[in-house]
């Protein structure tokens, strides 16, 4: 049996000195628990009590870190209907987000908001002028379509900086420890970053440097305007894209790029992996067969580490092989997604010892099934009612009928669990 006190033992992070009560991190899940109107973006955005209430749930279930669902910096580019925003032309919505901040503080935990752009990545019926680093259209996926993005010119990169920094400012008034970068995934910061999307031949394409410019100045604007250093700032990275031969994001320029993460003065890095576009088209060229699918590269990624700390997402299921990913130093933190919608206190039972994994959903393989069923639990937990038990037969058959009845789904983040999806 695991011995999970390793897992209780708090994390000191090097640059704000926040400390984590312990190692476990809730990782972002898109929770569409916003408000939204289609022909109004004024109204969109805005945190609802239903989000609130998930993140109280939360917050007592004795996790470490909570990162926050994607909130977007820019009111017309959304990853999802629902999504949180936070956009200089719309209320800045402090209340709301000092609420939320309090809900999920309350315990203890540290709580991180997770800030995004979609770049091309915008459903067209959500946007249908999309801005992006290069001109490069995402195919469609699923039944989802997406416009030919434009590429943005050098001062719009300015604002897209400006904005993430404003946004930051707002969480930071709002009580929240600090923030996380999203740029895996295939999300604007990782459009730039990768060779795949961004084929600019000035200051902000070519070398890996300059693809990481847009992230990097976007880290020096939120330490310069927050001026707190105390603030933490977190980024989310993929490991490597999954694309061959030789495309997207590499593992070497993975490796590198932390580096300069690390030099620009960032206390966590989450390893993630993959890209929509070719997760769900059922491309990647990732092993998914055991928990924790990223440990290999975080064991090589670590030597290359002095200060900031490493967060491993994907996969993790039962206490041993938590721990033994912190027991072989492959990782500092945690991350866990899925399986806290469905067992908000989880953590609470495995750091007693109550509890050795995860329950076990009886889906079949594909993961469009998994990932519906999280999004179904985040809104139920939002909205005060049971969580449906999908390790019972019964609601796995009933859910699936009325998801059959829904699909092609929307666009979504949701897409992203760094397992092997396949189109339907
Ligand atoms: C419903 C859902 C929503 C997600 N939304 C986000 C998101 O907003 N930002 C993000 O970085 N990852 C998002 N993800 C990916 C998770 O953070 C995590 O990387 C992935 O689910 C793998 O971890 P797991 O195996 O513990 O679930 C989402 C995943 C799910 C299932």
């Amino acid at each position: 049996m695991a011995d999970t006190a390793v897992l209780g033992q708090p994390v000191t992070f090097p640059f704000s000195k926040k400390t984590a009560k312990n190692r476990v991190m809730k990782s972002a899940m898109s929770e569409r628990l916003a408000t939204f109107s289609s022909d109004d973006p004024r109204k969109r955005g805005q945190p609802t009590e239903e989000l609130i209430r998930l993140y109280e749930t939360w917050a007592t279930g004795e996790i470490g870190i909570i990162v926050t669902g994607n909130i977007q910096i820019k009111k017309d580019h959304l990853e999802a209907t629902g999504n949180a925003i936070i956009d200089r032309e719309l209320s800045d919505y402090l209340e709301d987000y000092r609420a939320l901040a309090r809900a999920a503080k309350a315990c203890g935990s540290l709580v991180l908001g997770q800030l995004s752009h979609p770049g091309r990545q915008v459903p067209i019926t959500i946007q249908s002028s999309p801005e992006s680093a290069s001109d490069i259209e995402h195919p469609s996926v699923a039944g989802v379509l997406f416009a030919r993005p434009t590429p943005l010119t050098r001062e719009e990169i300015g604002d897209v900086v400006q904005r993430f920094a404003y946004a930051a400012s707002v969480l930071f008034k709002a009580g929240f420890d600090g923030v996380q970068l999203h740029a895996a995934h295939g999300y604007l910061l990782h459009q730039f970053l990768s060779n795949r999307t961004n084929i600019r031949t000035d200051d902000y394409g070519g070398p890996l440097l300059n693809r990481a410019r847009l992230l990097l100045e976007t880290i020096a604007e939120i330490k310069h305007t927050v001026d707190d250093p105390s603030f933490m700032i977190s980024v989310k990275l993929n490991c490597q894209d999954f694309i061959y031969p030789n495309d997207g994001v590499s593992e070497q320029e993975s490796i590198t790029l932390t580096k300069m993460l690390e030099y620009a003065g960032v206390d966590l890095v989450e390893i993630s992996g993959g890209t929509y576009e070719l997760q769900l088209a059922g491309k990647s060229g990732n092993n998914f067969s055991r928990e924790a699918y990223f440990i290999d590269f975080a064991d090589r990624l670590r030597p290359h580490l002095s200060w900031t700390k490493v967060c491993v997402t994907g996969g993790f299921r039962s206490a041993s092989a938590m721990v033994d990913a912190v027991q072989r130093n492959s990782t500092d933190v945690i991350g866990i997604a899925r399986p806290l919608t469905a067992e908000p206190f989880l953590i609470t039972e495995i750091l007693r010892g109550d509890k050795l994994r995860a329950k076990e959903n009886k889906f079949p393989s594909s993961q469009t099934y998994h990932i519906a069923a999280a999004s179904s639990q985040i809104a139920e937990i939002g909205n005060g009612y049971d969580i449906t038990d999908f390790s019972n037969p019964f609601n796995v058959s009933r859910f699936i009928a009325k998801l059959q009845q829904e699909l092609p789904t929307a666009m979504s983040e949701t897409a992203f669990t760094g397992e092997e999806t396949h189109c339907l």
